[in-house]
């Protein structure tokens, strides 16, 4: 079984806010990086987003210039998951999708060494069932990084029904080398975060569509009643409207009619108004 001292080069599949957001933490804290999207585009992308990110770091004196670039050329772009093959740990950062997800662990499972581990972002899927694509489930663990990855201090670790106990410790250590604090969570829908945060927001949305109150209202409510730092209608912008009804769907669908996502939710999504990344969700941006 691996452990921390064997993990050298991180692999990171997906390049969008939360897998560019992991290859950047990653390779922050000294990692060789291969960070790998379906399109040149996309890991164009991640690498506008890690560079962003970076210059705020630098912007607030916690980064120096010299180090934000190191950062980026510790990371490698990529388009080809073959290019993973010598990675020691991958954490997979693809769209919520099961079906895409069994195909990536599947391919996954095909490249990398036999007990390279392989960790998956997912905030509501089954770590068990996208393990059961490949043929090393004790090596699949969930490692659930939170949004904004660079500044959010805490890593879900989520155990499957197969994962070995070494896996668990192995992806506790990293992410403490990654700076981050973990909790554990059994392998149920939403695990710890997302089963409770996604009630809140969808309540949020509620309360706004139903007329308690005015959005600013419900968000200034909940920031200064309850001292969060976003309302719940700034934060579904914030993580993305998309994302927050697929959450909401997937928990709907495994725990009945209690996560059942509010009307306007998927009014919005339906509109394209997916939050701060489309220009517009509960508030304009
Ligand atoms: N790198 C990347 N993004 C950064 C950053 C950095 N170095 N520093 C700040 N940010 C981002 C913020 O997300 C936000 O984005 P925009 O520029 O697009 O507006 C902006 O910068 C705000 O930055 P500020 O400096 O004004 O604010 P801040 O630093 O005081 O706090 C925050 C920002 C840490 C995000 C704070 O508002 C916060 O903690 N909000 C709650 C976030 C949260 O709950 N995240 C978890 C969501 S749930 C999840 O991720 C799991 C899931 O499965 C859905």
């Amino acid at each position: 079984m691996r452990t921390l001292d064997d993990i050298d080069t991180i692999g990171v599949v997906g390049a969008g806010t939360m897998g560019s957001g992991i290859a950047q933490v990653a390779a922050a804290n000294g990692f060789d990086v291969v960070m790998r999207d379906i399109e040149a585009s996309f890991v164009e992308n991640g690498f506008d987003a890690i560079e962003n990110s970076l210059d705020r770091f630098v912007a607030k004196e916690e980064l120096s210039e010299d180090e934000a670039e190191a950062v980026v050329s510790r990371i490698e772009g990529t388009t080809d998951l073959a290019d993973l093959a010598d990675c020691d740990f991958v954490v997979e950062a693809a769209v919520e999708d099961m079906a895409i997800k069994r195909d990536i662990f599947a391919d996954l499972d095909d490249v990398l060494p036999e007990d390279a581990v392989l960790a998956t972002n997912t905030s509501t899927l089954s770590i068990t069932t996208i393990a059961s694509a490949t043929d090393r489930e004790e090596l699949v663990v969930g490692l659930h990084f939170m949004n904004p990855v660079p500044v959010m201090k805490g890593v879900e670790l989520v155990v499957g029904e197969k994962t070995d106990e070494g896996v668990v410790d192995l992806a506790h250590d990293l992410a403490e080398e990654l700076g981050k604090e973990t909790w554990e969570s059994d392998d149920k829908p939403g695990f710890v975060t997302n089963r409770i945060l996604m009630p809140w927001i969808n309540e949020g949305i509620r309360a706004y569509d139903e007329g308690v109150a005015d959005k600013e209202d419900i968000d200034k409510g909940m920031t200064l009643g309850t001292n969060v730092p976003m309302g719940p209608l700034t934060l579904a912008d914030h993580i993305g409207l998309d994302i927050c009804l697929d959450a909401s769907q997937t928990l709907f669908e495994e725990l009945g009619d209690r996560y059942k996502p509010a009307y306007l939710l998927k009014r919005k999504v339906d509109a394209g108004d997916l939050g701060k990344k489309t220009g517009k969700g509960f508030y304009e941006y």
